[in-house]
């Protein structure tokens, strides 16, 4: 079979990563969290004790930062396990100020492509269509209403215990929308060959259903059960 590459894309809390792990396993794929190594960074700057608002503070550290992601959704900073770490509010409220960062999203960018070389894959992420796999098979860009992206983000919050107030999702996936979209370099956009899926009204399993339906249409690839 040929290398086959699934981007997925969309703004925070759209539900990406739930679908893009499930339908990475119907497949067979490797499924890669490009959100979880921004975050990743993100956590090793505050850990550092350096402001994430400050770009060339949080640039100075690309040479010492090693980012690993294991197969079984743990992530490595730098030796440490900050799998539970990077969905803590504090990370959250500064990623989007890192991954605003070129140098720092050319370093990543350059991980990413490797990793998604290697194997067959399904890529989450703000950019993956548009300019990290340009050549993927497929391209699928999510979309939800912020009612609903803020209420699935609180209620996995509150599942994994992470103490949040709805509130302070709804504004923070609003802000995160904002400096996502409008930062100057490589920013959060549907590829134009993307295909575009509202999720609103939809469960998990039809989403995956419609990207998997998608998958076998474009590539011949099918899903076991
Ligand atoms: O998907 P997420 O919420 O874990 O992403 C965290 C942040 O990283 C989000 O604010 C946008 C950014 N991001 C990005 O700019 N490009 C990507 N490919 C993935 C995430």
């Amino acid at each position: 079979m040929k290398h086959v590459a699934i981007a997925i894309d969309g703004p925070a809390a759209a539900g990406k990563s739930t679908v893009a792990k499930i339908v990475a396993k119907r497949l067979g794929f490797v499924y890669i969290d490009t959100g979880a190594m921004y975050r990743a960074f993100t956590w090793y700057v505050l850990h550092r004790g350096l402001d994430p608002k400050n770009e060339e503070a949080s640039c100075s550290l690309i040479p010492e930062v090693r980012i690993s992601l294991k197969e079984d959704g743990s992530v490595f900073v730098c030796g440490h396990d900050v799998t539970r770490a990077i969905r803590e509010p504090l990370v959250s409220s500064n990623v989007s100020y890192i991954a605003s960062y070129k140098g720092i999203r050319l370093a990543l960018i350059d991980l990413q492509r490797e990793l998604g070389e290697k194997d067959n894959c399904v890529m989450d992420g703000r950019d993956i269509g548009s300019y990290v796999l340009p050549h993927a098979e497929v391209k699928i860009f999510q979309i939800a209403s912020v009612e609903t992206r803020a209420k699935r983000r609180f209620l996995e919050n509150q599942e994994k215990g992470i103490p949040t107030t709805y509130e302070e999702v709804v504004a923070d996936v609003k802000n995160r929308d904002y400096i996502d979209s409008h930062r100057d370099f490589d920013p959060l956009m549907q590829a134009e060959d993307a295909i575009p899926l509202d999720t609103s009204d939809m469960t998990i399993e039809e989403v995956v259903d419609a990207i998997l339906r998608i998958v076998e249409e474009k590539t011949g690839v099918k899903a076991c059960r």
